[in-house]
């Protein structure tokens, strides 16, 4: 390929961090270039924000949609005055329970901010991750930071730098490796320029949680009813999304019944010559007695099922899977989330 970057692949020990590399991190970012990181949700893929060629780059190194906006990162809650144009008494309280951590919110952004970020929209996404790398880099660069998930777009996000390998080799400047990420799915999406706090994309910060602080809050329609007429609020949600090569086919309904439906449905997919793969759970695993079931975690502890998720999407393609059958799960809680994923990932839904 013509403009093939010399990718740099470092590793850092979140709990002992080289000052050096996050040095020549932040010096690449102030120069315009692409550095990979981790955060606690997903790996994303940085650029200055307030550099638009930077952030060109981005676009092209993920393959992503120009009308995609991008959310901003920043290291410290002063940083955000710059960027949007008011911060409301609502989101003052919500940044200070859940910030740092996996939530961004929609403002009216500042002038500071380009229409390349923001897609054109007069709003933008900001957020103030708690990974300790992606701290000190946003801290030593001096910037925000521009970051999308590390993920070539329609594919799952990254939660391993060996993912981002795959995707982004020879496109970015530098991947840090900082290990797995903590929660695996991205971060939770709310806009706080609608009256009541809406929410556009459920991730780690539940609507339980807002709700606790502020007394209100909803979901955009569009993430709660699967009618294609409504559109999405939030741009990114309206694309098929989070997809292995894979089919998958996601089974919704009581534990016991999915479980016989899926096991009928595999034997059927074998007969037809298909490679087949389950997506099972602790308290259904057991019952399976086929090859290449994957257990995607704990229904009863749903946290280990969002850190995984994406991870075992990609392994089923690695082990070249053509047809995914996957569990739903409660769609209480990280359920939300989890069930908003797998539901994009799916070609098909089947009620049992
Ligand atoms: O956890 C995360 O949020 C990760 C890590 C790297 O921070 N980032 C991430 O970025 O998931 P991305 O670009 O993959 O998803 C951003 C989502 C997209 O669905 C996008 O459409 C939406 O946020 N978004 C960004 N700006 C928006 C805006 N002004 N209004 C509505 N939605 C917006
Ligand atoms: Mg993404």
């Amino acid at each position: 390929m013509k403009d093939k970057i010399n990718t740099k692949i470092v590793k850092i020990n979140p709990n002992n961090i080289d000052c050096d590399i996050i040095k020549e991190a932040a010096e690449i970012i102030n120069n315009g270039g692409i550095v990979v990181f981790p955060t606690e949700t997903v790996y994303g893929i940085g650029a200055d924000a307030l550099n638009d060629e930077a952030v060109d780059k981005i676009f092209k190194a993920k393959g992503r949609p120009q009308d995609n906006p991008l959310i901003v990162h920043i290291g410290d809650f002063d940083d955000l005055y710059d960027l949007v144009e008011e911060v409301p008494e609502n989101a003052k309280n919500l940044a200070n329970k859940y910030w740092p951590g996996p939530l961004t919110m929609i403002f009216d952004k500042s002038d500071v901010l380009s229409d390349k970020i923001s897609a054109g929209l007069k709003t933008a996404a900001i957020r103030f991750p708690l990974n300790k790398i992606a701290l000190e880099l946003l801290k030593e660069s001096k910037k925000p930071i521009a970051a999308p998930s590390a993920n070539t777009s329609g594919k799952p996000s990254p939660t391993e730098a060996a993912h981002v390998i795959e995707d982004l080799m020879g496109k970015v400047d530098m991947i840090i490796d900082g290990g797995s990420t903590y929660i695996g799915l991205e971060s939770t999406v709310v806009d706080m320029t609608s009256e009541v706090p809406m929410i556009l994309r459920p991730g780690g910060v539940t609507i339980e949680d807002i709700v606790k602080v502020l007394g209100e809050c909803e979901y955009d329609p569009a993430i709660i009813k699967s009618n294609e007429k409504i559109i999405p609020k939030s741009p990114g949600q309206k694309y098929r999304h989070y997809s292995p090569k894979a089919k998958v086919i996601l089974y919704k309904g009581l534990v016991e019944n999915i479980v016989e439906k899926i096991i009928e449905d595999y034997e059927k997919f074998e007969l037809e010559g298909k490679t087949v793969g389950i997506m099972s759970t602790d308290q259904t695993h057991k019952y399976y007695n086929k090859k290449n079931v994957i257990c995607v975690g704990d229904r009863t502890n749903l946290l280990t099922i969002s850190s995984n998720l994406f991870r075992d999407l990609r392994k089923f393609d690695q082990m070249g899977i053509d047809v995914i059958l996957a569990e739903a799960v409660n769609e209480e809680g990280l359920g939300k989330a989890i069930m908003n994923r797998l539901s994009k990932a799916a070609n098909k839904t089947i009620i049992v």
